[in-house]
Order: C-alpha cells, then structure tokens, then sequence
C-alpha cells in the first residue's frame, strides 16, 4: 500500500502564510479524497456494520472539509473571494439571486 507523501511542498522551517494557505488547500483534497474512498468501500460491500462504521467516517471528512474551507478563507482572503464570487455566479446560473 502506498501512503500520499504529506508534505510534499513543506519547507524545513515554519511556513509563512501562502504556505500554510496552500498547505490547507492540500488538507481539503484530501479529505474530499478520504470522502470518495470510504462511499467507494460503502458502495463495494454488504456489511452493515462495515457500512455503519465508514458512513460515520465518511461524515466526519465532510465535516472536516468544511472545517478546512473555513480556516482557508481567514487564512486567506483572496480565496475567500473566489469562493463567494463562485458561490454567486452559480445562485444567478441557478436563478437563485
Ligand atoms: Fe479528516
């Protein structure tokens, strides 16, 4: 089994701010990875207890990739105007003003 390297981008020193922003952003993908991995393995067995255990896993990684998001935007505030320049081309799109 291969493990992803985790600091694929650290420096050896503290980071500054684009790097602990862009260190976050790695965080993000890779919960929504882990989300990804445990629905595949809910998806690909008919245990129930399985099932229970990894859709409480699953749910946990979501919420930390809402954790992250939030961290991200106090971090930094360029990405956190993306985030809502995206939010509001996609409620126009959706007619949802
Ligand atoms: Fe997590």
């Amino acid at each position: 089994m291969e493990f992803s390297n985790p600091f694929p981008t650290n420096v050896p020193r503290k980071m500054n701010a684009a790097e602990l922003a862009r260190a976050i952003m790695q965080d993000i993908a890779a919960e929504l990875d882990a989300v990804a991995l445990y629905q595949a393995h809910i998806d690909a067995t008919d245990d129930e207890r399985a099932k229970k255990v990894l859709a409480h896993a699953r749910d946990d990684e979501k919420e930390h990739v809402g954790e992250f998001m939030a961290l991200l935007e106090i971090l930094d505030p360029k990405q956190a105007d993306y985030l809502k320049k995206g939010k509001t081309e996609i409620a126009e799109q959706l007619g949802k003003k």
